[in-house]
Formats: structure tokens, sequence, C-alpha cells
């Protein structure tokens, strides 16, 4: 029945122009470490881990054995009032690993629903502390966070959200380091930390007994693997603190080893208030995400006689729960942040050895997460015109890569970017294999388009 079935008649595909699924509809049909391969049997590198989540690789037999034996004992119970076995040991895993009192686990279907949570839960949570006007939240320019219409408005990417506008109201946006670009610190030997402190500058304007909470990624992935300047963190911490206002630390990528520690928030030394999870928590086996609370949080909501008023069918699903327990047990066993902060190095050198290349501006990110910034110029930092970068990426670079058997991000919501997120497991083999791949379609790419000029 698979092999006849075709992909582009009634299945919609995500973020897709339908025109384009009509063109090319690649059907993945099977996974093995590294490597996916289609119904023409063709392989791929997973260079960027399905979408940043398949952590311990594809085919683990043990991850679908998990889900297979839960599903036969309980499939399916609602965490509404009732609690399920792999739930409690799941939350009772993260509060053990988070950092600090992050003690209590809220499990949701996707990562935007816990987005959505962690926006509901700072709300109903400043209601109970008898504060109700502080409903507003802050984020940054280009940062993605979901696509419900909370998130959403969270989320800085003007071309996804302005035709569903209007949108949530109150969704501030503050500067992303971006230092590459910054017009206060690219020609400095430091970042300014004007970035940090412009949250404070929007909390002073917004009024500070308005704003609820501060969501930020660990690293900015839109608009290529922003890390963070020395310094940064604690900035941020320290306007939070100073003005009453929650840290929302958005980990739905940075968790789960992909910087080598199980939270990014570990990885950059920060106490976040919340932090908000999904993808590498099953590897993408099962759907599942979450958010971690603070004591603090979960304080006024211990002896009152309110609930905190969301839920959802799906949440905290035994089958979901019971593969997170399993990754949790691959990564354990197999040391899988160890893995990624003995290799580190090594990936982001064979990375940066494509510099010679005129078309390579920048070469950043952390960990398993390294993000290329295309120029039309080195030395000036050239940006490339809409139609440009749509040729660049769409036409060329896109199309090409997955030919020659490279699956990584090709993306335009900021500057152009290539983003790769290997599999944790990833090591010299897949390194080297990525880093020859991008050399040939680079250098080709960039002969073609100074032909084009
Ligand atoms: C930082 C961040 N937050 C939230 C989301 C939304 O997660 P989901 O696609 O599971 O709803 C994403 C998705 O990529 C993300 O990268």
């Amino acid at each position: 029945m698979l092999a006849d079935s075709d992909p582009t008649e009634h299945l919609w595909m995500h973020f897709t122009t339908l025109r384009a699924q009509r063109d090319v509809a690649p059907m993945m049909v099977r996974g093995e470490g590294c490597y996916v391969w289609d119904s023409d049997g063709r392989r791929y590198l997973d260079g960027l881990s399905g979408l940043f989540t398949v952590q311990v690789g594809h085919g683990r037999v043990e991850l679908a054995d998990a889900a297979r034996e839960q599903a036969a004992t309980l499939a399916y119970f609602p965490v509404w009032g009732f609690a399920n076995e792999p739930a409690v040991a799941l939350a009772d895993r993260l509060a053990a690993m988070a950092p600090g009192d992050l003690n209590r686990a809220f499990f949701t279907p996707s990562g935007g629903d816990a987005v959505e949570t962690a926006i509901k839960l700072s709300r109903q949570y400043w209601k109970l502390r008898g504060e109700p006007m502080r409903t507003k939240v802050i984020s940054r320019y280009l940062a993605y966070h979901g696509t419900s219409i909370g998130a959403l408005s969270l989320t800085g990417v003007p071309s996804i959200k302005s035709v569903f506008e209007p949108l949530m109201p109150g969704a501030i946006k503050v500067q992303t380091p971006y230092r590459y670009r910054c017009g206060d610190c690219m020609h400095l030997d430091a970042c300014t930390l004007r970035c940090a402190d412009d949250v404070a500058l929007r909390i002073e304007m917004e009024g500070p007994e308005t704003v609820a909470a501060v969501f930020m990624e660990p690293v900015q992935n839109t608009g290529g693997a922003f890390v963070p300047p020395e310094g940064y963190w604690a900035r941020v911490r320290e306007i939070c603190d100073h003005y009453g206002v929650l840290l929302v630390s958005d980990e739905v990528i940075s968790a789960f080893g992909r910087f080598g520690h199980m939270f990014g928030s570990l990885r950059y030394g920060y106490q976040p208030d919340m932090i908000t999870f999904a993808k590498g928590i099953t590897s993408g086996y099962s759907p599942l995400g979450g958010v971690m609370v603070s004591d603090r949080i979960s304080e006024p909501f211990v002896d009152a006689p309110v609930a905190f008023l969301q839920g959802q069918t799906f949440g905290a699903h035994p089958v979901s729960c019971a593969v997170a327990n399993a990754n949790l047990d691959v990564f354990e066993r197999e040391d899988l942040c160890g893995h990624v902060l003995a290799n580190q190095d090594r990936f982001k050198s064979l990375i940066e050895s494509l510099r010679d290349i005129p078309l390579v501006g920048d070469v950043r990110g952390d960990g398993y997460f390294l993000a290329i910034e295309l120029v039309t110029d080195q030395v000036s930092r050239g940006t490339f015109s809409p139609e440009q970068a749509d040729w660049l990426l769409r036409d060329h670079l896109s199309p090409r890569l997955f030919a020659a058997g490279l699956i990584c991000r090709a993306d335009d919501r900021g500057e152009p970017v290539i983003t790769l997120s290997p599999p944790l497991i990833a090591g010299e083999e897949e390194f080297a294999l990525i880093a020859s791949t991008l050399r040939d379609v680079l250098t080709d790419a960039d002969r073609e388009f100074r032909t084009r000029q």
C-alpha cells in the first residue's frame, strides 16, 4: 500500500507550498543511525536530525519496543486528574536533571504547546500573586517559538505572522545578539551587551508592572545559531530579577544534548524560571513536549483552590513518556552528552574550513548546532537582494544539497544561512561527508552566482 501511495494528492505538507509539493514530494521510508532512505532507495545524511529532533539517531529498536510495551499495557489515559507511571518516572528524572529548583514537569504534545503553556502559566501565576496587569511577554526579533496564536506572537519572523494578524497583544520584541552584523559591536573586541540591555529598555517602556515574562532560546536558531556573547545570560537574568519578570528558556531545540548538556541553560550557566522543551526528549520516536517549572512558580498553586487552567487530551501521553524514558536511558548508557563535548570542536573546525569559499561569511554555533551565514562579499559582509537570496536558496542550494544526499536547512528568514544539527551520535565519518558535500555545492553555487551578476 505504501509503495503506491501518492504524496501529492491528499496530504498537506507543513510550511510547503502545494505547488512545490506537487512538483517534488520526497518520501522518506526508512532510517538507520545518521541516515535516512527515500522511496527510491536513495540514502541521505540527516544533517538536521529530522528537525533538530532525532538525537539518538534513526532506527533504535529499543525505543520502538518501549512504545509497543506501553501501548500494550496502558496505551492511553488522561493526565486530567490521573497520573500514569511513565509520566511520573519521567517527571522525576527531568526534575533531577534540570537546573536549580525546576522541580515540576507539565507535559504537552508539542513544543509550540509547551510555549503556549508557559505563556498561560506566567499569566495565571501573576494573577495569583496579585499582579494581574503582568500579561506582556518579551522575546527576540527573528526567534521562532511555534505557530499557535500565543507562540506565534512571540515568534519574531514577520513573514510567517502577518497573514494571521491581529495576534496576541502585548508581545514585545528585543534585539538578538547578532555580533556579525551588530551596529554596536561588530568592529569591537567584545560585545557591549546592548542587546541584553534592550530587555531593560523595553521593560521600562512598557511599564515593569505590565510585563509577565521574557522568552529566549539559549542559542537562537532562526537567523543562524546566534550564540550568546560572554555575560549575556547573566545580564538578562539580572534584568529579569530587577524588574521581577519571569525568565523562560525555550529549549525546544537546545535541550537534550544539542550543546553537550541535558539543558541549554546548564551549558550557559543561568537559572530560568521555566524551561520549555520537546523534540529531543523522545528523539522524535513519539510526540512530546513540556515545561519545567520552578518551585517559585508552582508555589501559589500548591495550596490554592484553583488549578492551572490548562490541559490537553494528549498531555503526558503514556506511550510518549515511556519512549522518553527509553530515550534518556540511551543518553545515559552511551554518554551522548560526553560524545558531543568530545567531538564538537572537530565538527566546528571542519565547517570553519569552508571559509575560503567566497560565499561563506560567518560560521557560528555551538555543540552539534552550527550555521553558515552566506554573503555576496566577505570583506563588506554584503547581503543578497531578495531575488538573489531566492535563487541561491530555493533554486540552487536546497535542491543541490538534497541531490547530493545531504539534508540540512538553507534558510532565509534572516540573512541566508545553512543550518546543521546532526544526530548526537554523529562522528568523523558524518562530519567529513557534511563538509565535503557543502564544499562541492557551495563552490558550485559561488561560481554560478558570480556568472549571473
Ligand atoms: C525554539 C522553538 N520553540 C518552539 C518550537 C515549536 O515546537 P513544535 O514544532 O513542536 O510545536 C520550535 C520548533 O522548531 C522551536 O524551535
